[in-house]
């Protein structure tokens, strides 16, 4: 992972536009992302968009933004697609191959934020073409981060984070990889449940797991955030996009949201990034790298009324899920896979209301048990061998669920 310079920042000494793709565009990062095209059009020329199957949104966005191509991954909607940019000079498509020429596409920048593992098979595509991949997709990186970093050096791709916190960590590092940091926190909302107890969170249902105190995301994260899953999953971003142990890496509970990371030097200089919890700043930030695009439409932050920042250790008990992505990310390899896989399978079955709150981190660490013999000598070092231990993991998932 470079910290400076690379193509898209030539592009734009040039003067020329930045190039930009979207893939999962109309999620709720890729919605931040096109509004901040559409506010730029003198910086950026849009490439492709691609979605699974919200057919009539991606094609608004396809007008808006001018773009040259329009994917989705359901290729049930190709009709209803097709029929939408009826006369615009869009191309478009639908199905795998459709969502991988999304990828494809010649690009400066591509914004990777399909939610999940069905975002990593794109985004290696777009990862192999040596692009600059503004990653979104903490799955990617849980599921196969060894093979995703391998790749990225080997195709000379850069890869700027999205997550809040670690493009609060990029911000903050001297150079990555730097010798001279001690460890890094990242912190956490705490969720909605940060001061319900155990017995209120037992009974927690999708509505209220859905009630985020600060940010508003798509409805995987915000479960994920709920449990603190979420936090697990960013300290293997972490661990693997800034090539930090994990003993060098913890999180903190800041309720506030203001302080997004901290980075903790040799000297004892520690240095943090502050904004408001708004996702057009972490996205502005990797669509300007490595220079600042201005972002008026942000509100900025006022201090003096923010008044009070707090921090509290986050409560392993009441949220077993942290603990058990940290004992994931010391053991690495397929456990990473299994807990990723395992993780939306339970999430998805507590937003149907097959199983309770804690069902999904109880899923998660039994599905967890079983792999370990049931899948063990399938090494993740591949797309196909990550796609065949994700696919084996959701059946055990499954299985454990009924
Ligand atoms: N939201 C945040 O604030 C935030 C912050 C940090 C990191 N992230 C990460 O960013 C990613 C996206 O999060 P989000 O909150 O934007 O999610 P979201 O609102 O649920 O949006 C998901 C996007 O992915 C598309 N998609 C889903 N399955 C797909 C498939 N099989 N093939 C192609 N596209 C598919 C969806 O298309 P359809 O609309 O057609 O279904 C949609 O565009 C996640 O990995 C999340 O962890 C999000």
């Amino acid at each position: 992972m470079h910290k400076n310079g690379h193509a898209a920042a030539s592009a734009e000494r040039q003067g020329m536009k930045k190039r930009v793709s979207v893939l999962g565009a109309t999620g709720t990062i890729g919605l931040n992302t096109a509004e901040l095209l559409a506010l730029n059009p003198d910086r950026f020329q849009t490439v492709a968009l691609a979605a699974n199957r919200n057919a009539a949104k991606l094609a608004e966005l396809a007008i808006m933004l001018k773009a040259e191509y329009a994917a989705l991954a359901d290729e049930r909607q190709e009709g209803e697609l097709r029929r939408l940019l009826d006369g615009t000079g869009i191309e478009c498509g639908a199905g795998p191959e459709a969502l991988m020429e999304a990828a494809r596409r010649s690009a400066d920048i591509v914004m990777a934020a399909i939610v999940g593992a069905a975002g990593l098979a794109p985004t290696l595509t777009a990862l192999r073409q040596g692009n600059v991949i503004a990653l979104a997709n903490k799955e990617c990186l849980v599921s196969a981060g060894s093979l995703f970093m391998s790749e990225a050096a080997r195709h000379k791709a850069t890869l700027i984070p999205v997550d809040s916190e670690h493009s609060a960590v990029f911000q903050s590092l001297d150079e990555v990889g730097s010798k001279h940091v001690e460890r890094i926190v990242l912190t956490a909302s705490g969720g909605p449940f940060r001061t319900w107890t155990r017995e209120q969170i037992a009974a927690a249902r999708p509505e209220d797991a859905l009630k985020h105190p600060n940010w508003t995301m798509g409805q995987k994260i915000t479960i994920d955030s709920a449990t603190l899953m979420n936090k697990g999953l960013e300290l293997i971003e972490a661990h693997h996009l800034f090539g930090v142990p994990g003993e060098q890496l913890s999180a903190i509970v800041h309720p506030q949201s203001i302080i997004h990371a901290l980075v903790y030097y040799c000297d004892g200089s520690v240095i943090a990034q502050a904004s408001l919890p708004d996702m057009r700043t972490p996205i502005a930030y990797s669509l300007g790298y490595p220079a600042r695009l201005p972002a008026d439409v942000i509100k900025r932050l006022d201090l003096a009324s923010a008044a009070t920042l707090t921090f509290e250790q986050p409560d392993e008990v009441r949220f077993p899920a942290l603990r058990l992505a940290k004992e994931v990310m010391k053991a690495g390899g397929r456990a990473s896979t299994v807990l990723n896989a395992a993780n939306e399978i339970a999430v998805e079955a507590f937003l149907g209301r097959a199983i309770s709150f804690p069902a999904i981190t109880a899923t998660v660490e039994e599905t967890l048990s079983r792999a370990e013999s049931e899948l063990a000598g399938i090494v993740p070092d591949s797309l196909e061998s990550v796609m065949h231990l994700d696919g084996r993991a959701r059946q055990i998932a499954r299985s454990v669920i009924g």
